[in-house]
């Protein structure tokens, strides 16, 4: 299924439910092109999650790690990771106690998470604010995660 974004007052409202709704051990893939809204998207679910902390993307560093939080959010750019990507131990963080966000995330193909969901941002041709969100799940933890996340979505809006 997908949904309909206006503005990004919409995405960051999107974000701090993931935030408020996410469990140990979700997994969240974006996709979507250059300027999308994935790091947009990421700084709101840090919020939801009660990071005050400056959330910058990671693209240097690969992953950035924030503890203070409901639960711990590890951030993750992949966007440069192409060879030896299952060296890097990322399955340590995907089967950890908090919410993994991958950026770029389907490039990572057989290192991808067992379990994750996947959104996949696309922009508009004729509107430089509207964006349309596709949920794929891959797993039953990604199935009820994706469940959370509309209930609470469909109850506040
Ligand atoms: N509805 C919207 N949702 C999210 N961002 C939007 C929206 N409308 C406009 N924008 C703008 O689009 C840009 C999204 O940039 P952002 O860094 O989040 O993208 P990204 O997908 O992480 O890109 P990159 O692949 O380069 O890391 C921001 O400048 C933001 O203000
Ligand atoms: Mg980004």
């Amino acid at each position: 299924m997908s949904i309909l974004i206006e503005n990004p007052e919409q995405t960051e409202q999107l974000a701090l439910v993931i935030g408020e709704v996410a469990q140990p051990g979700d997994n969240l893939v974006l996709t979507g092109d250059l300027g999308a809204g994935k790091t947009t998207l990421t700084k709101g679910i840090a919020r939801g999650l009660g990071i005050d902390q400056m959330v910058k993307s990671p693209t240097y560093t690969i992953i950035r790690e924030y503890q203070q939080g409901r639960i711990p959010l590890y951030h993750m750019d992949v966007y440069r990771v192409e060879f030896g990507a299952s060296e890097l131990g990322l399955d340590d963080y995907f089967e950890g106690d908090g919410l993994s966000v991958i950026e770029w995330g389907n490039t990572l193909k057989e290192a991808l998470p067992q379990d994750y969901l996947e959104l996949i941002i696309n922009k508009d041709e004729s509107d430089v604010e509207k964006r349309t969100i596709d949920f794929q799940t891959f797993g039953p933890q990604a199935t009820a995660f994706k469940e959370r996340i509309l209930l609470k979505l469909a109850c506040c809006q």
